[in-house]
């Protein structure tokens, strides 16, 4: 086959953000209603060309300005791993995912792209060989990325991460877990605040390490609620962590306000999710929270987006 489709989900991060920068563990799960797809042709005649109107628009800022290189990289690795070198390839990229906004964009386009190939290829690989590929990308774009990204793009899974470490997929229980991701609407080069978290765990060790501790043992104790627990345990888990992740100076007072009006407006729980000082929120629903209505609240609140994700019920 010379032609191919890949493609990957959204992603958002439960528990773990900047702590797993750390080697602390992480929870992040799919949105599976955002996604990147990449359309691969492979060309006898050589040659490299990537087309990606939604990367290289006005919004294509920060993290993405010189995103295509290395994702012209990334491909002819693919390539050379199967000694398919001196194939030409063509790639279309398109993505639902908002750039910048702690949903995973540049994780989810290196994913599809690697799966894309392979597919042209007729070749396959393990999601945890596929994540790896994609990382190389992610480190260009990031400077430092945990990996997470990558890891929960390419299962499509729910995980449970700690850095370096195989990523174990986490069986939802009985229980239907109901999210809303807001989106502030402002992008966050999520390079920026890891160095900043860094830059203050240089000056506070002991306060910053307490912090992040704290926070991969939420993990731990999210993956038990996950798989057996109920919705308001998880709920309490997101609003502590979001405390946390304030005293680290990574949220912003438009983040802050959705998270209040989520929690006031009948969700169980709320929690920025990513880097932070930008980008979304995730806020937990109970069994009794009207979708609709907390949707609306949040937009008043200064929601640009609004996406839903559930975790388990079927
Ligand atoms: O790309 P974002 O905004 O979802 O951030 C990823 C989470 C961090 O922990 C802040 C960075 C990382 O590499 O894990």
């Amino acid at each position: 086959m010379t032609h191919a489709i890949g493609e990957a989900p959204g992603k958002v991060l439960l528990i773990g953000e900047h702590a797993v920068v750390y080697g602390h563990p992480a929870i992040a799960i799919p949105v599976r209603g955002v996604q990147a797809r990449v359309e691969v042709e492979l060309t006898r005649h050589g040659g490299m060309e990537l087309l990606a109107p939604d990367l290289q628009g006005p919004e294509a800022k920060g993290d993405h300005a010189d995103a295509i290189a290395p994702l012209l990289r990334l491909a002819n690795s693919v390539l050379e791993l199967f000694g398919e070198g001196s194939q030409g390839v063509r790639l279309v990229i398109q993505s639902t995912i908002p750039i910048g906004h702690g949903m995973g964009s540049g994780a989810a386009v290196s994913v599809a792209i690697v799966k894309g190939i392979c597919a042209a290829l007729g070749r396959t690989l393990t999601p945890d060989q596929v994540s790896e590929l994609a990382l190389e990308a992610e480190r260009e774009f990031h400077g430092n990325p945990s990996g997470v990204d990558s890891a929960v793009v390419a299962r499509n899974e729910p995980i449970y991460f700690v850095r370096g470490k195989p990523p174990q997929t986490i069986a939802v229980g009985s229980e239907t877990f109901r999210f809303l991701i807001a989106d502030t609407g402002i992008p966050s080069p999520t390079y920026k605040v890891v160095n900043d978290v860094k830059a203050l765990r240089d000056r506070e060790p002991a306060r910053v390490d307490s912090y992040l501790w704290e926070l991969g043992s939420m993990a731990s104790v999210m993956r038990e609620i996950i798989r057996g627990g109920s919705a308001q345990e998880l709920g309490v888990c997101m609003n502590h962590s979001h405390g946390i992740l304030r005293e680290l100076g990574v949220s912003s007072s438009d983040l802050d306000r959705l998270v209040e009006a989520a929690v006031e407006k009948g969700g169980l729980g709320a929690k920025m999710t990513g880097a932070g000082r930008g980008g979304a929120m995730i806020a937990l629903l109970g069994s009794a929270t009207d979708e609709e209505r907390l949707s609306a609240e949040l937009r008043l609140a200064g929601a640009q987006e609004i996406y839903s994700t559930t975790l388990g019920g079927g």
